[in-house]
């Protein structure tokens, strides 16, 4: 069951070719694979053929043509087994019958709102027909899709289109899809439904003439428009960036509204959960919009990192999402506001995988071994993943890293690649040994850096120590020093960046700290500076710095480093936040010089970049807060101090932020450009601290902004000011806002979320109230995810409460989930892997839930997985 990196081999047989011929129908679909195949050079002879499958009825199988007997062949639901195969090639082919709508774990092919669609990474594939399901067996697949024509008018595959037409005397119609590209089947897809189209030409650098076309419910194409202008800008941008252009005749994207994930790579025919595809003024906020923008972008780029190169095994995940998460950053960046999106993305990694590398659950970028493959498509794998290809460039310059990719592109084109391939284009490009950087894949747990400043007078040397250490983690008791890339200069005391020299600082500002302790030491420094270390988020890590608040409040007026002025400030928060929290006496002198120090902030620049102004002005969140403390957290004691500090700088700052509110009312129509979100977003965290303030000047600000919004970010904004404040004016406009979105599913989610993040006691029988609301369905993911997924990861004091409801109540609707949906019910139940950091009382409330859900019999072995490994002591 426990699968090991260390095992690998490769397959005893290749498959070339695929001949899929797949009659749809709802619930006996009927699946005739013919598979070409040979045995493997490379691999083992003389052994029995095993093919992979998942709750598949075997109809028949015949080799070469021939039916095979009872006795030449053995079949389970897991597995069909040919135990004397041929010694040369041969035709193997197999009928298999599936239930799609019986399908509740959305993996394989599957009906969503009666349409047909599938999800086959990473081992959905044997859920439709008995395969060598691995991603190293290659093939080319030839599809002939079925149905009837009311059901299905749209018939949809990998590749090109090559035929259609009509079952002669039904009413059923077909057609056939040819890819030429060799892929693995993680990457096959099929859609049939009654669908709405919108669709435009693009023509690849090269002149190739391209359909692109995005696929939604009937009646909402409108609001496909964005995902379609945002596929276009994709193409162009990885043209211009990468080189890479687009291979096929044709590009088309699906919605669908039931998907375990984001969204699916499927060669030709990416496959949308449709709130990433789905956009108008009226029902997506400006997240929604930027959300829509990099995940089109990210499936789009995996057509050359994912796609044209794959993944030799499952260890590998990593070469293509971490890759291409990188890959849709730096889109996203060049088409929005680099620092801001930088900002954006390090709140994320914090959040998500600097939280799962202290928790139990924390593993290698590339983990070793795996019980469930759909377990580590994890926020390491991805975010992490990204970071190291992020920190690999600043390490050998934009230029060599250009040429590394394109080497890797050339060099792996058509193959199953590995972590080690990639590195060796990129060492093979600059001469660069690259192993002791490969420790970033390998080792798991976030470095935590120390930098210790020392300035000499007499000398006019400024040395800075720095020390790094990184935490043991599950498997991982002792760990190397990693090369952490340390992007640095030197600010004065009175903000002027200072030009001071030392030979280990490289041209570009990098610093590389490859050792437990290194110091490097300036000369010419004519004054005492400032230190603005790791400028950018150039590395993964936890920084302890020395500076004073006051230093720390330079950078936040001077620093170049945009990134760097925005650290400065949560830095100086976090201090307050953290010592109210954990019961340190705060100095009014403290707290009055952090608000004025906010003041000034609006004072000076925040109109100028208001995107920017807006992420200064919000404080680390409950969950960040919590983070940095680590132990013996008390939720409770967080959220106070959160409010406390947010009500002292909104009095402080309050002409500010009443002058900000008004001058930034919409007077145009809604864009989502990032410039128009950026001024809305400012003006919503106005009204954040202005309520924070005074909650009665507040609460009349937002409902009027809740009435009279002309846009889903401004209204929601207000809700969401107005849920912090009981009463009636609020469940008015919770009943208002249910009014208004009854018949629009994706709206009413950010409705479940909102409820579900209130911060009182009766929270708890809210959620359980809303569970029983017609709108949702604990089938659905999206609908889950927004109502208990919320509750358990945005609302601290509530999913953590100290008499433990909070954990019971997530614990039965992980046990319900995992019956119809072990992937959806295994996500939920990660929530808990914060439970460790809490004190006593709660932590032992949090280990009885998940040792009730342990104890359960049947449990599947995704759910099985995450909860086995939250419980084990390390
Ligand atoms: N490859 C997809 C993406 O990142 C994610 C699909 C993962 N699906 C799953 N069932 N594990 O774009
Ligand atoms: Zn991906």
């Amino acid at each position: 069951q426990l699968v090991r990196l260390e095992d690998y081999r490769p397959s005893d047989f290749l498959i070339d070719r695929v001949e899929l011929d797949v009659r749809l129908h709802p619930t006996m679909t009927k699946v005739t694979a013919t598979l070409s195949m040979r045995p493997n050079p490379a691999g083992r002879s003389d052994v029995p053929l095993v093919l992979d499958g998942d709750e598949v009825n075997l109809k028949a199988i015949a080799l070469d043509e021939r039916v095979l007997e009872v006795g030449e062949f053995e079949a389970s639901p897991q597995s069909l087994v040919i135990s004397q195969p041929p010694q040369q090639p041969f035709r193997l082919t197999i009928e298999t019958e599936i239930d799609p709508t019986a399908n509740t774990k959305l993996m394989g092919l599957y009906r969503s709102s009666g349409n047909y669609c599938t999800q086959c990474e990473a081992e959905g594939f044997r859920r439709i027909t008995y395969f060598l399901d691995r991603p190293d067996v290659l093939a080319v697949y030839t599809t002939r899709i079925e149905a009837e024509r009311v059901e299905a008018p749209v018939l949809l595959g990998n590749g090109n289109p090559v035929e259609s037409g009509a079952v002669e005397g039904t009413g059923r119609h077909y057609a056939i899809w040819h890819d030429p590209f060799p892929k693995p089947s993680y990457l096959f897809a099929l859609v049939g439904g009654r669908l709405g189209r919108v669709a435009k030409p693009f023509t690849t650098m090269s002149g190739r003439k391209v359909e692109i076309a995005v696929y939604v419910e009937p009646g909402k194409e409108h609001r496909a428009d964005y995902a379609l202008d945002a596929l276009e800008r994709s193409m162009i941008w990885d043209e211009k960036v990468f080189g890479r252009e687009y291979d096929l005749d044709v590009f088309n994207i699906v919605a669908v509204s039931d998907f375990n994930m984001g969204a699916m790579e499927n060669k030709g025919l990416n496959i949308f959960n449709d709130k990433y595809v789905l956009a108008s003024p009226e029902t997506a906020t400006d997240t929604d919009y930027a959300n829509i923008e990099a995940i089109i972008a990210h499936e789009y780029f995996h057509n050359w990192s994912g796609n044209r190169v794959t993944c030799r095994d499952w260890f590998q995940l990593c070469l293509k999402e971490g890759l291409t998460v990188f890959r849709d950053q730096e889109f996203s960046s060049d088409e929005r506001s680099r620092p801001v999106h930088r900002i954006a993305e390090v709140k994320t990694l914090r959040a998500r995988q600097f939280l799962e590398d202290s928790s139990p659950l924390s593993h290698p970028v590339r983990p070793s071994q795996y019980r469930e493959i759909n377990n580590f498509y994890t926020a390491t794998v991805y975010e992490k993943g990204a970071e190291i290809v992020r920190m690999l460039k600043t390490i050998i310059g934009d230029e060599d890293f250009r040429r590394g990719m394109d080497l890797y592109y050339e060099s792996c084109d058509g193959t199953a690649a590995t972590v080690e391939d990639f590195l060796k284009a990129f060492a093979d490009v600059t001469g660069r040994d690259l192993s002791h950087f490969s420790h970033w894949y390998a080792q798991s747990g976030t470095p935590r850096v120390n930098v210790h400043g020392h300035y000499d007078e007499a000398a006019k040397t400024y040395r800075i120590d720095f020390k790094q250490q990184i935490p043991p983690t599950p498997g991982q008791p002792t760990k190397e020093p990693m090369v952490i890339p340390v992007v640095l200069g030197l600010v004065s005391q009175d903000g002027q960046p200072m030009q001071a020299a030392c030979e280990r600082v490289s041209t570009r500002g990098v610093f590389l700290l490859d050792k437990a302790e290194d110091s490097i030491t300036f000369t010419g420094v004519s004054s005492r500076p400032v230190p603005s270390v790791f400028r950018g988020f150039s590395a993964p890590v936890k920084v302890s710095l020395d500076l004073s608040s006051e230093e720390l409040l330079v950078l936040l007026r001077h620093d170049t480093d945009a990134f760097n002025r925005w650290q400065a400030a949560q830095t100086v928060a976090m201090r307050m936040l953290v010592s109210l929290s954990t019961g340190v006496a705060v100095r009014d002198e403290e707290m009055n010089s952090l608000a004025s120090a906010f003041c000034s902030f609006m004072d000076r620049d925040a109109l100028s970049d208001p995107a920017f102004a807006a992420l200064v002005l919000t404080l680390p969140s409950e969950a960040d807060i919590a983070q940095e403390i680590g132990k013996d957290v008390d939720p409770d004691a967080i959220h106070r101090a959160r409010k406390e500090v947010r009500r002292h700088i909104g009095r402080a700052c309050f002409e500010h932020l009443t002058d900000f509110y008004r001058t930034l009312a919409e007077t145009e129509a809604y864009s989502p450009d990032a410039a128009s979100a950026g001024r809305r977003a400012l003006r919503n965290a106005a009204l954040d601290l202005l309520t924070a303030a005074d909650q009665q000047a507040g609460e009349k600000l937002a409902s009027e902004q809740f009435e009279t919004a002309s846009n889903m970010t401004d209204r929601l904004a207000s809700l969401g000011v107005l849920m912090t404040i009981p009463g009636m004016v609020r469940e008015n406009a919770i009943g208002d806002f249910e009014q208004r979105y009854r018949n629009e599913p994706l709206v009413l989610d950010k409705w479940f979320t909102l409820q579900a993040a209130i911060p009182e006691d009766t929270t708890l029988d809210r959620v359980k109230r809303l569970m029983e609301h017609p709108a949702f369905s604990i089938n659905n993911p999206n609908r889950v995810r927004s109502l208990i997924g919320s509750f358990a990861m945005l609302n601290q004091v509530q999913f953590n409460r100290k008499d433990g409801a909070g954990y019971a109540l997530l614990a039965s609707i992980v046990l319900r989930a995992d019956e119809l949906n072990p992937q959806l019910a295994s996500r939920l139940l990660t929530a808990f892997s914060t439970w460790k950091m809490m004190e006593s009382t709660r932590r032992s409330h949090a280990r009885r839930a998940l040792q009730s859900i342990a104890q359960k019999p049947n449990l599947s072995r995704d759910v099985g997985d995450i909860v086995n490994r939250s419980l084990e002591e390390n």
